[in-house]
């Protein structure tokens, strides 16, 4: 016989067909529980979804150190080659709404839950390595300039790029959008990055500034906007569907780890402001370091509670690793748990696939909505005298030096620091084939927008990145908007 059903208070349902009425013809009975539980609990199934990345697909793995990399960071999780750690994974696209289709031409989140046993270190990062903005003040603007426009309910190319146009340093992340890999075929098949820079600091306190990639060992694969049009249209779930089936099927994807390694010292004068997240370091200057692999084996049971429910913050260090002073950083370590206390409540820590695995929270918050028995009978307030938990003596990251007086400042620029000159060298590294895709690319969107100024603008940014790329950018918008009067 199968298991009874029952109420949520665990009493038998008798009838889960038929509501009761007053007589076979009559209104419903307000003593029909089981009913008005299950109306009212339908209705409150929906949480606020995330402000960004609300769409995305998750899965469970390891990640295995295959290199020596203590002398740089003393993380207990990376002490060893061969030590493993269980990891989640959620990847994201970023301005479509939670039902948004997955084939669209938007960066990619890349978010790493490493579950330590000094606590979760969440890595929660992008598939590209640049950001549009240096400035975390400016991003509800970005991100208003991208959705729907409060009028016309849709995205404005108008938006878009009267935003962009006002934000020169965003021209190397547009050129890395438009180009090539701007549509990954699958979340498989694309690569990771920290994108900004992190501190690491080894057992002696020394600090080291770091960047992260994952590369991906599937092969980069890209879909041109042609082909993403026919996957949209034919299955809005490709990149949900893709993972998940993948793990189903044994096949199991992996990225390898490798960083960039800054000395502290060489940060003052190194040509490029290494705290700007609009910049790369170019790996002539330093080399990628192999770190180990991450590997993803195991689906979520229910999509609900482990992925829509995940909740990454990059303020989530381990001892080892801590934050750098990029702007866009600082803002972030403030901007995570704010969104996830209001999305999920301030116990959201403690649900399963938040709640740490390998060692356990030992913290004198309590209480709250949805708490669970944290603490139990134990003392609730510290110091106390009854064998409580108490602050470790030692320090969990190096202590960074700073100088100067308050105020609101432009971030700095170093001696090659301007907002194009990196987005120039992108361009010059495509092939020929490259370019012209890149152009139409951009082309096809920027020739919508209704205002020549606008259009000025943002040509202009790209002819400062490189004359020839600005060059053939305005006869291609000119074409199509010439075309569009026909
Ligand atoms: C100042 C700039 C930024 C702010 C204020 C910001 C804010 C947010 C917020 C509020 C969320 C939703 C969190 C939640 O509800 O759980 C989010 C999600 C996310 N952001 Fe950002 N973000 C910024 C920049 C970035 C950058 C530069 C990256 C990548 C390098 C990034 C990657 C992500 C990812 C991957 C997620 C989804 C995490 C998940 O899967 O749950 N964000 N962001």
């Amino acid at each position: 016989m199968s298991k009874i059903l029952t109420t949520e208070s665990g009493a038998p349902v008798a009838d889960n067909q038929n509501s009761a009425s007053a007589g076979e013809y009559g209104p419903l009975l307000i003593q029909d529980q089981h009913l008005l539980e299950k109306l009212a609990r339908f209705n409150r199934e929906r949480i606020p979804e995330r402000v960004v990345h609300a769409r995305g697909s998750g899965a469970y793995g390891y990640f295995e150190v295959t290199d020596e990399v203590s002398p740089y960071t003393r993380a207990a999780f990376l002490s060893e080659v061969g030590k493993r750690t269980e990891v989640f994974l959620r990847f994201s696209t970023v301005a479509g709404n939670l039902g948004a289709g997955d084939a669209v031409r938007d960066p990619r989140g890349f978010a790493v839950k490493f579950y330590t046993e000094d606590g979760n270190y969440d890595l929660v990062g992008n598939n590209t390595p640049v950001f549009f903005i240096k400035d975390p003040v400016k991003f509800p603007d970005f991100i208003h300039s991208q959705k729907r426009d409060p009028y016309t309910g849709v995205q404005e190319a108008d938006n878009v790029w009267d935003f962009w146009a006002h934000s020169p340093a965003s021209t190397h992340q547009i050129t890395w959008l438009f180009g090539d890999r701007g549509i990954p075929a699958s979340y498989r098949h694309m690569n990771g990055y920290g994108s900004h820079t992190y501190q690491w600091v080894n057992a002696e306190g020394e600090a080291y500034w770091v960047k992260y990639h994952f590369k991906t060992n599937q092969g980069v694969r890209s879909l041109d906007g042609e082909q993403a049009a026919e996957v949209l249209g034919a299955d809005a779930d490709s990149h949900q569907r893709d993972l998940h089936q993948a793990i189903e099927r044994g096949v199991f994807p992996s990225w390898t780890l490798y960083v960039q390694l800054m000395p502290v010292a060489e940060a003052a004068d190194y040509r490029f402001n290494p705290f700007d997240l609009t910049k790369v370091w170019p790996h002539a200057d330093h080399p990628l370091v192999k770190v180990g692999r991450l590997v993803l084996n195991r689906n979520p049971e229910n999509v609900f509670a482990e992925v829509e429910q995940a909740a990454f913050s990059p303020n989530n260090f381990v001892p080892g690793i801590g934050p750098s002073p990029d702007k866009m950083l600082q803002g972030r370590l403030f901007a995570y748990a704010d969104a996830q206390r209001y999305r999920l409540g301030v116990n959201h820590t403690q649900l399963p696939v938040n709640a740490p695995r390998a060692t356990e929270a030992r913290t004198y918050g309590r209480d709250g909505l949805g708490a669970l028995n944290r603490g139990g009978r134990e003392k609730n307030y510290e110091p106390n005298s009854f064998d409580g938990p108490a602050q470790t003596d030692s320090p969990l990251a190096a202590p960074v030096r700073v100088e100067g007086h308050t105020g609101t400042f432009a971030t700095p620029a170093h001696s090659k620091d301007d907002d194009f000159f990196q987005a120039g060298e992108l361009y010059r590294l495509m092939s020929e084939g490259e370019k012209g895709r890149l152009i139409g690319n951009i082309a096809g969107f920027l020739s919508q927008v209704s205002r020549d100024d606008i259009v000025e603008r943002n040509l202009a940014h790209f002819r400062a990145a490189d004359a020839e790329y600005g060059a053939r950018l305005e006869a291609a918008v000119a074409k199509l908007r010439a075309g569009d009067e026909d």
